[in-house]
C-alpha cells in the first residue's frame, strides 16, 4: 500500500494479485470501445428522458448548465477531497480551505437547479474538506445531520492518530423531504439474550447469524468495509465508495422510480445501486476509463442485483451474512420481533 501525502493510504495495484479469488472488476480493449460508444457529452439542454440511466463523461462545470431542471429527488456528491489525488489521467491538487470551498461553491450552486423542491442532498467528505462543504451547504440547502462512518482499511500514520474516518453531510432544498429509517435498520449481536416470562425470546431471534436484533441507524457507522480485491465491487479506482454505504443513503432518502444523480461518479457506485434499488439515475465522471468501469458494473448488476452486506431488508453488520435456504425463513420474523418495542 503506498502513503499518501496527508496519511491516508491508497488501494494495492489490484493488478499485481493474481489470485483466483481476486474480483476486481477490469476492462478489455474491446469492453473499452464498446462502452465508450454508450457514454453522453452535453453540449444543449436536455430532457431528463436524455440522460436518464447514462453516464455523462465530461467535466462537471462544462455539463451542469445542460442538465434537465426540477428533477433530481436524491443528489450524491462525492467530490475530490482536498487532498493530493490522482485519479487515473488526471490529479486533484490539494489547495488553501478557503480555496476548496469556493470550488464547492461552484460545483453545488451549478448543480441546485437539477433538484426538485423535495430533493435531498448528500454530500461527503474528510476532516480537513469538512468546514468547506459545512460553510457551502449552510449557504445554499438546510443542513439536517453529519454521518460519521469509519474508514476501517488503512494504515496508522507514525506522528498522528490514523485517519479511520468521513463524514457525509445530510442536507435538503427544503422541509419536505423524504426520510426512511425503518428501511435502514441495521442487526447487531445480542450480547445478553433475554427472554420473557414465557421463555420467549426479548426482541431477538435466533438466525442463521446468531442471536440478532435490529437497530434504527445512528449517524455513526462502523458497519461499513472499503471495497477490496476479493469483493466482488471492487475496481481500480482509488477511492471506490462501498455500496453498502451508498445502498444506506439511496433507501432512507428515496423511493423506487426518483431520481437519483452523482456528478463526481468514479467507479459508478451511486449508479449501480440505484439501478439495483430500482431508481431512475444519471451520473457525471470526467475520466473515460472510469466511466466504463461504471457501464461494465451496470451489466455485471443485471446478473447479480445483490449488495454485500445487504440482505432480508436489513443492513448485517461488518463480516456477517444474512442467513440463506432454510435459515432464512426464521429471520423473517425478526422486523415485527424488534418493531414491538
Ligand atoms: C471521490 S471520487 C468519486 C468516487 C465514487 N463515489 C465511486 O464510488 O467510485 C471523485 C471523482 O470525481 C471525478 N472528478 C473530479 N473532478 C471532476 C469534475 N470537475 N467533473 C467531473 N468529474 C470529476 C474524479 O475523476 C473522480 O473519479
Amino acid at each position: 500500500m503506498q502513503p499518501t501525502p496527508a496519511g491516508f493510504t491508497a488501494k494495492p495495484n489490484t493488478r499485481k494479485h493474481f489470485s483466483h479469488r481476486n474480483k476486481t472488476i477490469v476492462l478489455s480493449a474491446e469492453e473499452k470501445g464498446e462502452f465508450r460508444r454508450q457514454l453522453l457529452f452535453l453540449n444543449s439542454p436536455q430532457s431528463l428522458e436524455a440522460v436518464s440511466g447514462s453516464i455523462i463523461n465530461q467535466e462537471l462545470e462544462e455539463a451542469a448548465p445542460f442538465l434537465p431542471s426540477g428533477c433530481v429527488n436524491l443528489l450524491i456528491m462525492d467530490p475530490p477531497y482536498n487532498l493530493n489525488k490522482t485519479y487515473n489521467k488526471s490529479s486533484f491538487r490539494r489547495m488553501s480551505l478557503h480555496d476548496y470551498e469556493m470550488t464547492l461553491e461552484k460545483w453545488l450552486t451549478s448543480l441546485i437547479h437539477t433538484l426538485a423542491p423535495d430533493a435531498t442532498v448528500y454530500i461527503c467528505g474528510d476532516w480537513q474538506s469538512s468546514p468547506a462543504v459545512y460553510n457551502v451547504a449552510s449557504r445554499h440547502l438546510k443542513i439536517r445531520n453529519r454521518i460519521t462512518w469509519e474508514r476501517e482499511k488503512g494504515r496508522g500514520a507514525k506522528n498522528n492518530w490514523k485517519n479511520c474516518s468521513e463524514d457525509i453531510w445530510f442536507c435538503t432544498l427544503s422541509g419536505n423531504h423524504t426520510f426512511h429509517a425503518d428501511r435502514v435498520k441495521l442487526t447487531r449481536k445480542v450480547i445478553a439474550p433475554y427472554r420473557d416470562t414465557s421463555g420467549f425470546p426479548r426482541d431477538w431471534v435466533e438466525s442463521g447469524a446468531g442471536k440478532i436484533r435490529l437497530t434504527y441507524p445512528s449517524n455513526l457507522w462502523s458497519d461499513i468495509s472499503i471495497p477490496f480485491w476479493s469483493m466482488a465491487e471492487n475496481t481500480e479506482h482509488p477511492t471506490q465508495k462501498p455500496e453498502k454505504l451508498i445502498a444506506k443513503l439511496i433507501l432512507a432518502s428515496s423511493n423506487e422510480n426518483d431520481v437519483v444523480f452523482d456528478p463526481f461518479l468514479g467507479s459508478g457506485t451511486t449508479a449501480v445501486v440505484s439501478a439495483k434499488l430500482q431508481r431512475r439515475f444519471f451520473g457525471i465522471e470526467k475520466e473515460r476509463d472510469y466511466c466504463c468501469v461504471a457501464l461494465k458494473r451496470l451489466e455485471l448488476a443485471k446478473k447479480n442485483p445483490t449488495i454485500q452486506g445487504y440482505g432480508k431488508g436489513v443492513f448485517w453488520e461488518r463480516n456477517t451474512l444474512p442467513p440463506s435456504g432454510n435459515n432464512a425463513s426464521t429471520f423473517s420474523t425478526l422486523p415485527l420481533v424488534a418493531e414491538k418495542k
